[in-house]
């Protein structure tokens, strides 16, 4: 199943380094090639000979060879890999790899990397529930890093509770699932709009909403992820993205979303449709910060171009999907949406469940397709609801 992947297994010192040996076994029965890079604290827990034997490879540990003064090409050893799995890896090593800091040859390699990078924690409950290494982990995922979440259990502490590294063969699985999924959109152009835009009332001031960008940033993160070369056009949102597959444009107001929407739509095989849209922008903008005078002060608005509708009129094999957010009857007004805008499929944003919708980081979703075929979703997380949005994407595709 992982025949000629070539993987490089970063090995932290922890408890669960035992578990790598497993591990590693079950990588090189389906086939994989696997060099191994462990950390000064790792031999403490395991040994290089457990490992150099079950992997059939020499392993790391050093910028050199201290016997022989040879050199272990960190450079060499990152772009040979397919992937870069760390299993296990501290709370030390995790803020290495968010700070940039480059102190041994496991994070040498992992900034040298270009392949995609997994890994798997395994610390005790309050060091893995601590905000310093909840940022951290999150700077990774932004990185586009995939993480395999630590299951709840019996920590080395004697404490029981969140962190234990998961087990090789869930790991070893979502390997395979990674190796599968990786080539799902290879070939594909998405094309993703995020966030807000502004729509200025004079050179100080503008007309916004809430929409933090957070669902159209987890959607471009994912199609990258398997293989999609992905427009990002974002209104202004405090998001980073990093992942080289995602080519951002960030735009300000309705008419440049439009403009750079229509730019890039042509050459499309899906659009995606996140962004928070203005409907209406004030007729002028004043020149000149507008002073206060009267008690009553009136903008007049126009409305902006419905650019979900414009895509619509001028689609021909392109994929298009568009959202809705609603606060009552709440499908109804979505498959009038969906029909309107001739969409392929649309995504119901519900704000009615705490933590749901704009700003947080969590969802709750809809899924309306044009033949009326419609499935409800759990409250997730905003990268959870991606992949649903992605799956029901790739059917079409
Ligand atoms: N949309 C767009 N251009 C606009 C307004 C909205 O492309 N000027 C897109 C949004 O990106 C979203 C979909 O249309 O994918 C639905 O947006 P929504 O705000 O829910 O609905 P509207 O069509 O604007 O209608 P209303 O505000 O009346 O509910």
């Amino acid at each position: 199943m992982l025949e000629g992947k070539n993987i490089l297994l970063g090995v932290c010192g922890s408890i669960a380094s035992y578990k790598s040996a497993e591990l590693t076994r079950l990588l090189v029965k389906a086939g994989a090639n696997v060099k191994i890079v462990m950390t000064h604290d790792a031999k403490a827990f395991i040994t290089p000979l457990t490992l150099s034997t079950l992997s059939k490879n020499q392993v790391f540990s050093t910028y050199y060879q201290a016997d022989t003064g040879q050199w272990n090409n960190h450079v060499e050893l990152a772009l040979w890999a397919d992937l870069i799995l760390i299993a296990p890896i501290t709370a030390n090593t995790l803020a290495k790899f968010a700070s940039g800091g480059c102190d041994n040859l496991l994070s040498a390699c992992y900034l040298s990397a270009k392949c995609p990078i997994m890994f798997a924690p395994a610390m005790d409950l309050d060091m893995w529930k601590h905000p310093s290494t909840q940022k951290n982990i999150q700077t990774l995922l932004n990185y586009g890093n995939f993480m395999i979440k630590p299951g709840k259990g019996e920590l080395a502490s004697g404490l029981y509770g969140e962190g234990r590294m998961e087990e090789p063969e869930a790991i070893y699985q979502q390997v395979i699932h990674h190796f599968e999924y990786e080539q799902l959109l290879k070939g594909k152009h998405i094309l993703v709009t995020a966030g807000p835009t502004f729509e200025p009332i004079d050179p100080v001031r503008f007309i916004g909403n809430h929409s933090s960008g957070k669902m159209g940033f987890a959607i471009a993160e994912l199609c990258a992820q398997l293989g999609a070369s992905v427009s990002l056009i974002s209104g202004p949102v405090a998001l980073e993205i990093y992942h080289p597959n995602i080519e951002r444009v960030t735009v300000i107001t309705a008419e440049d979303m439009l403009n750079a929407v229509d730019y890039a739509f042509a050459n499309c095989d899906a659009c995606i449709m996140s962004a928070a849209v203005a409907d209406y922008t004030p007729l002028q903008k004043a020149e000149q910060k507008i002073k206060k005078n009267d008690t009553e002060f009136n903008i007049t608005l126009k409305k902006t171009t419905d650019i979900l509708q414009y895509l619509g009129s001028i689609k021909k094999n392109q994929i298009l999907v568009g959202f809705a957010l609603e606060t009552e009857n709440e499908e109804e007004h979505a498959k009038i949406k969906l029909q309107k805008k001739n969409l392929d499929f649309i995504v119901l944003n519900s704000l009615k469940d705490e933590g749901a919708g704009f700003g947080g980081d969590l969802n709750k979703i809809t899924i309306i397709q044009k033949d009326g075929a419609t499935t409800y979703y759990d409250l997730k997380s905003k990268s959870e609801v991606a992949q649903d949005i992605i799956n029901t994407l790739i059917k079409y595709l």
